[in-house]
């Protein structure tokens, strides 16, 4: 077995961040100046759940999960079964999609199936490469691919909202309790705010989500200038979880462009997650390393 992930790029990654704002939380919302102010009915119209109801239907969502699928196992090399039934699941594509409208509309970089996607094969990988039974790796396929799904609720415990939602789908494929709950610990833990590595899938989740940061989670459109966390991913162009089963390590390997960030802004708005990704290693038996632009940290 091989030691080390496929290459992936982009890699591995993060959680989202809103826009001038710590990690994980929503920015504030501000009443918009009189003047701003659109009329109602443009509003409506030009809205995002407009425009969805208009023009995506379930279908629609389900054509792009498995498009997106595609690549992304083509970048990490990862073909898990279960993640097909879950992308073919007329509700998983619906609110995958949906969260990522929304936290779009709140300022937060990309949540959709991409994200979705790399999570679940990376979580799976990290797991398969230190030796995981297969259930295990599925597993972890599984709570990445829906770990923040719960933001078509809200931003805030979206852990825990997404957890049941996980629930419903999987029990609707008749996946047996004991591995639903392997499941929903994992996705409700893996929020830096209230999150513990409790075993080794939610461990596996939160290494391969804290990792993805990378210039394909920027919207398009967004001012790289006026935001530290759409700067940092933006500068972030390459970003590689190793895992060395020999040597007991994960090390994160990224490249960045410090014309565009720099490695202080990175561990500014990340250092939480860094802590949450060590300890989720140590739970794996391993030891956590960075290594940005070939100098390892620390
Ligand atoms: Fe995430
Ligand atoms: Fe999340």
């Amino acid at each position: 077995m091989s030691s080390e992930h496929p290459p992936v790029e982009p890699a591995v990654g993060g959680e989202g961040e809103a826009r001038g704002e710590s990690p994980g939380l929503a920015p504030p919302v501000e009443d918009p100046a009189p003047s701003a102010m659109t009329d109602p009915a443009s509003a409506i119209l030009d809205s995002a759940e407009a425009a969805l109801v208009r023009g995506v239907d379930a279908s629609a969502a389900v054509r792009e999960a498995a498009e997106v699928a595609l690549d992304a196992e083509r970048r990490t090399g990862s073909h898990v079964d279960i993640l097909t039934r879950l992308q073919q699941d007329e509700v998983v594509s619906a609110f995958i999609k949906l969260s990522d409208q929304f936290l779009g509309a709140q300022g937060f970089t990309e949540h959709g199936f991409r994200h979705a996607n790399l999570v679940g094969r990376i979580a799976n990988n990290v797991l398969r490469h230190l030796g995981a039974d297969e259930d295990l790796c599925e597993l972890a396929a599984i709570a990445g691919y829906m770990h923040d799904i719960g933001n078509v609720v809200t931003r805030a415990n979206h852990g825990l909202s997404g957890a049941w939602i996980a629930y419903d789908a999987l029990r609707r494929l008749e996946v047996d309790p004991y591995r639903i709950g392997l499941v929903l610990s994992a996705v409700g833990n893996h929020e830096e705010q209230y999150g513990s590595s409790i075993g080794p899938v939610g461990a596996a989740v939160i290494l391969a989500d804290k990792a993805d940061v990378h210039r394909s989670r920027v919207r398009k459109g967004a001012d790289t200038t006026a935001d530290i966390h759409d700067r940092v991913n933006d500068a972030v162009t390459h970003s590689f979880l190793r895992v060395d089963a020999d040597a007991a390590t994960i090390t994160l390997e990224l490249t960045l462009d410090t014309d565009r960030s720099t490695v202080i802004e990175y561990f500014e708005i990340f250092l939480e997650r860094m802590i949450m990704c060590r300890r989720a290693a140590r739970t794996l038996g391993c030891d956590f390393l960075i290594t940005a632009n070939g100098v390892p940290l620390g």
